[in-house]
């Protein structure tokens, strides 16, 4: 037997004795999407999340995802088994406090400027604009999301935001979701100033280049890249929506503007159609620290145990109930 056939006989032999269920994000190495019982985007993640019947949940993603599953599971065990696999673009909004970017964005050169300097939080953003809903994407921590008024994701953001019907909102943390939604409601967007370092990266001159090598191929994007990226995209929309289009598509040929996770099962399932990453290096260092060695030792070990504080708990489950009740 290989190693890799070894890992996975393990895994799966204590997921049964443990009554665990494995929940892997789509952009999770190719090997432990094919142990998971569910892959998906964060929404999908997050529903299932809310409703599967186990003991133990192993969230392979980052860690706001096992948050947000503990958040709305408070009964299961949620495992996070890399307790480094974080969300470099969740830390840039605290509530409270100074944020430390520190060492995040290994060959990501950021030269467009950081508007906030590192002690403006949340709160302090709430103050400018009293009485304005705030509008959380999932991409953030516990506390932040405790302190919204209803959280998004990439699926769903425009709905949410009308949905509030409010004509103004406050978006966290990402720049670019906050100009997506901006464009696609009448809905005035004050916007946090964060961004997705695997995301923001790619420009208009990226997107002329993959056109130039693939003529005939669709551009799919994800919200998370720069307006000037989706723009010129054909279709902008979440990781699962990526893969529910290119499904459903009369077209072969698709230019992936996300990270390159969604490549293999883009792969699987759609047997002869092609798929080509806008830009190779899109991706997240983060998403690839889960390997199968790590899940079979959270499930050895039962760690990293993810738990939020009741105080916050509560008032995050709010915000995330809040938008899952939107259909
Ligand atoms: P999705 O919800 O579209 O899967 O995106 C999550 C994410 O982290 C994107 O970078
Ligand atoms: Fe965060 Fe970007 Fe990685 Fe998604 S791809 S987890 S937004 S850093």
């Amino acid at each position: 037997m290989t190693d890799i056939a070894i890992l996975r006989e393990k895994i799966l032999n204590l997921k049964e004795k443990k009554n665990a269920i494995i929940l892997a994000h789509n952009y999770q190495r190719d090997e432990v999407q094919d142990i998971a019982d569910h892959t998906g985007d964060s929404l999908e993640l997050s529903r299932i999340a809310a409703s599967i019947e186990c003991e133990v949940i192993v969230f392979c993603g980052v860690n706001f995802m096992a948050e947000s599953a503990s958040i709305l599971s408070p009964e299961k065990t949620v495992l996070l088994p890399e307790i480094k696999a974080c969300c470099p673009m969740a830390d840039m909004v605290t509530v409270s406090g100074a944020r430390n970017l520190k060492n995040y964005f290994p060959g990501y050169e950021y030269t467009g400027g950081y508007r906030y300097p590192a002690d403006f939080t949340l709160r302090d953003i709430k103050k400018l604009h009293p009485g304005v809903p705030v509008v959380t994407y999932v991409n953030t921590t516990a506390d932040v999301k405790a302190e919204s008024d209803i959280c998004c994701t990439s699926a769903n953001s425009v709905k949410i935001v009308e949905s509030l019907n409010t004509g103004k909102v406050i978006c966290i943390p990402d720049r670019n979701l906050s100009a997506w939604i901006a464009k696609n409601t009448e809905t005035e967007v004050i916007s946090w100033d964060g961004f997705c370092h695997v995301h923001d990266r790619v420009t208009a001159a990226d997107v002329e280049k993959a056109r130039q090598e693939h003529p005939g191929a669709l551009l799919l994007a994800h919200p998370e890249c720069r307006m000037e990226v989706l723009e010129k995209a054909d279709h902008v929309t979440s990781t699962s929506g990526m893969l529910r289009y290119a499904a459903s598509s009369d077209a072969g040929e698709f230019i992936i503007g996300t990270e390159t996770g969604l490549m293999y099962r883009l792969g699987k399932d759609n047997p002869g159609k092609k798929f080509y990453p806008l830009r190779k290096d899109m991706v997240c260092p983060n998403m690839k620290k889960t390997s199968l060695g790590s899940v079979l030792h959270a499930l050895e070990s039962e760690t990293y145990k993810i738990k939020v504080p009741e105080e916050i708990r509560i008032p995050a489950k709010k915000a995330l109930d809040r938008m899952l009740e939107v259909k």
